[in-house]
């Protein structure tokens, strides 16, 4: 790769005429022309600059763990933990980002959505496709959610390949076969688009990745840099679900039941299960440890 950036030797061709090399390269014409809103609400700008911003990252997350799963069959674990030390960096944004709509107040709401469902019809945000893709990617495989993306096609494909490939979680285990860690065949040849099973070998393999301080440190970073991006995937949905209390209270919502009662089991949707669940073990001492046993007796 050269870093170097030598600007005499550079000969732009490519400038369209009316733009700015900079305009040229962002976009920022078409960019900024992709705000419409339906209502007089003033705040409607910043209602679909906020989901819009979210839909990009939620894209950006999606490429990242893309390429976090390549690196992961390529065996390259240094450049894995980049990739996923980016991944922390965007939920941090898309966190900040309900910042700016926290002044919303049911009248607020109220009056966008009216305008939106009257334009367009009645939606609900279940039918954004890359929010899905992201969440296929992390492991939680919902099928029933594709019902959503039937009037469109080429999305409904690319969400179907994405429920039927293994999600990051996925790779890491085969990564773990690779380096001689004893995953069972079936957690390896799963039916990928089905929910993913917790199982006890799995959490037995986190429990040795932890089983001291100061080893397997490498596999360690990556552990706690997955419970960084799984802590900030449902802080986001935390986030989401105040936000709807506080706009919405408890109507009903698209599927005619309440809203939050919809969403708050949502909540219990952790990704990475066992890399959790052996926390409870983590830290013990091993069984037959003769320091424990000193304080049996
Ligand atoms: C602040 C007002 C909001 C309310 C009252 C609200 C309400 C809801 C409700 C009730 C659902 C459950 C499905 C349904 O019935 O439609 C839902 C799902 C969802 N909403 Fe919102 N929402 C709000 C804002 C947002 C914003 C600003 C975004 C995007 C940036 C968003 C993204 C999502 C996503 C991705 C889901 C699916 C969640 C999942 O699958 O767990 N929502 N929302």
């Amino acid at each position: 790769m050269n870093n170097t950036l030598d600007t005499a030797s550079l000969a732009p061709t490519d400038t369209p005429v009316g733009q700015t090399p900079y305009s040229a390269w962002m976009h920022t014409d078409v960019l900024h022309s992709l705000q419409t809103p339906v209502s007089d609400h003033p705040g409607e700008h910043a209602w679909i600059a906020h989901v819009q911003v979210s839909e990009l990252y939620w894209m950006l997350i999606v490429k990242e763990l893309q390429t976090a799963q390549r690196q992961l069959r390529e065996n390259n674990l240094g450049h894995v933990y980049r990739t996923l030390m980016r991944v922390v960096g965007h939920q941090e944004v898309l966190d900040a980002n309900w910042r700016s709509i926290d002044w919303m107040t049911p009248n607020d709401l109220m009056a966008i959505l009216s305008r939106a469902a009257a334009t367009y019809g009645k939606d609900t945000a279940l039918q954004g496709w890359t929010y899905r893709h992201m969440v296929y990617l992390l492991g939680i495989k919902q099928a029933e959610h594709l019902q959503h993306f039937e009037p469109q096609p080429a999305r409904l494909a690319q969400l179907k390949q994405a429920l039927a490939e293994p999600s990051l979680y996925d790779e890491l285990l085969a990564y773990f076969s690779r380096i001689g860690m004893d995953v069972p065949k079936a957690v390896l040849a799963r039916d990928f688009s089905a929910p993913y099973v917790p199982s006890q070998a799995i959490e037995q393999l986190w429990r040795e990745i932890y089983a001291g301080p100061d080893i397997n440190l490498q596999l360690q970073q990556i552990g706690e840099t997955l419970a960084d991006i799984a802590e900030a995937f449902s802080q986001w949905k935390y986030r989401h679900l105040m936000a709807t209390r506080r706009t919405f209270g408890t109507r009903p919502a698209y599927f005619g039941t309440e809203g939050v009662a919809w969403l708050a089991p949502t909540l219990d949707e952790i990704p990475f299960p066992e890399l959790w669940s052996a926390r409870t073990f983590i830290g013990n001492p091993p069984t037959g440890c003769p320091h424990m046993a000193k304080h049996k007796s």
